[in-house]
């Protein structure tokens, strides 16, 4: 009986199956520098190929440059934001949106007061409320009114994380209220520019809504990231590395500098292959299965 039982459970199992997943495409470039110009040059596309693109945007010391080069490209009439929609990926909690460190005034001052975006179509959680579970419910409703988002971008944490949800969230996790991890709250209180008081829980939109992503656009720079890179592309999916679920979706990029792919095996960073030779490659040595 016992024997029967567990029997049953592994054929259940077996006929869930494994996820699906897809390949990938990684675009390995020399220099950080190059990641901001391929970057900047997505969007850039994007925005000429459809006006009323709505887009995820990560915040961090990453994408830094990749939004320098898209104020240069505006201030030179090279793109326009009028017609664009942004959601921000992530906030701390709780902070008001106008302190030097919520990621609200991270954008303000890296992004959004620089380019022609309405101010009616840049949207973020609201760090500053007394009901961030309600108000994570809000952010869902009204970014589940534009999907499919056109472009996700995303950045990486050293522990696998995108946005902030952080390793142990399961892929169907929605727009939520979380504790942050205690790797995240120290390398993240070295950006912080005008408080010591460490934030320990965020916002953040969740897995779910993240795949959803008409496109996913995965940015990482720099040796520390390398690990989590590595296991995000090759590894098994995992909950412990919540970069690993997005292979679930059909368009994915990594957009690496040298540094960020040092793992990857030679054949991946030696090429800036397109995504054909890619997909030939990952089934081939990787077996993603379609
Ligand atoms: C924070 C953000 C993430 C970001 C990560 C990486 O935790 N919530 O969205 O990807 O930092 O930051 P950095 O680019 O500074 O390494």
């Amino acid at each position: 009986m016992l024997w029967r039982r567990s029997h049953e459970r592994e054929a259940s199992q077996f006929l869930e199956g494994p996820p699906v997943t897809y390949p990938l495409e990684v675009v390995v470039l020399p220099t950080p520098e190059d990641v901001d110009t391929y970057a900047a040059n997505a969007v850039i596309a994007q925005q000429k190929m459809k006006p009323k693109s709505v887009y995820i945007m990560p915040t961090g010391s990453t994408p830094k440059g990749f939004y320098q080069r898209i104020v240069d490209a505006c201030k030179k009439r090279q793109v326009s934001f009028r017609k664009a929609t942004i959601f921000n990926l992530d906030e701390y909690w709780k902070i008001d949106p106008w302190h030097p460190d919520s990621y609200a005034s991270y954008m303000r001052v890296n992004l959004i007061d620089h380019i022609d975006i309405k101010a009616k179509n840049w949207h973020i959680p609201n760090g500053n409320t007394d009901n961030p579970i309600a108000e994570a419910k809000r952010y869902e409703a009204l970014l589940n009114k534009h999907q499919p988002i056109d472009l996700a971008i995303l950045g990486i944490g050293m522990n696998g994380h995108i946005g902030f949800n952080e390793p142990g969230t399961a892929v169907d996790a929605p727009t939520s209220f979380v504790k942050l991890h205690q790797s995240t709250i120290e390398r993240n209180s070295d950006q912080l520019v005008a408080s010591n008081e460490t934030k320990l829980h965020a916002l953040t939109i969740g897995p779910a809504e993240i795949l959803k992503a008409d496109r996913i656009m995965l940015l990482a720079k720099g040796i520390d990231k390398a690990d989590a890179v590595n296991r995000a592309i090759r590894g098994q999916e995992t909950s412990q590395l919540p970069a690993s679920y997005l292979r679930r979706n059909k368009k994915v990029t990594f957009v690496l500098d040298e540094a960020a792919a040092l793992y990857l095996p030679k054949t991946i960073r030696g090429t800036h292959s397109s995504r054909r030779e890619e997909q030939r490659y990952s089934q081939v040595q990787f077996g993603y299965s379609v």
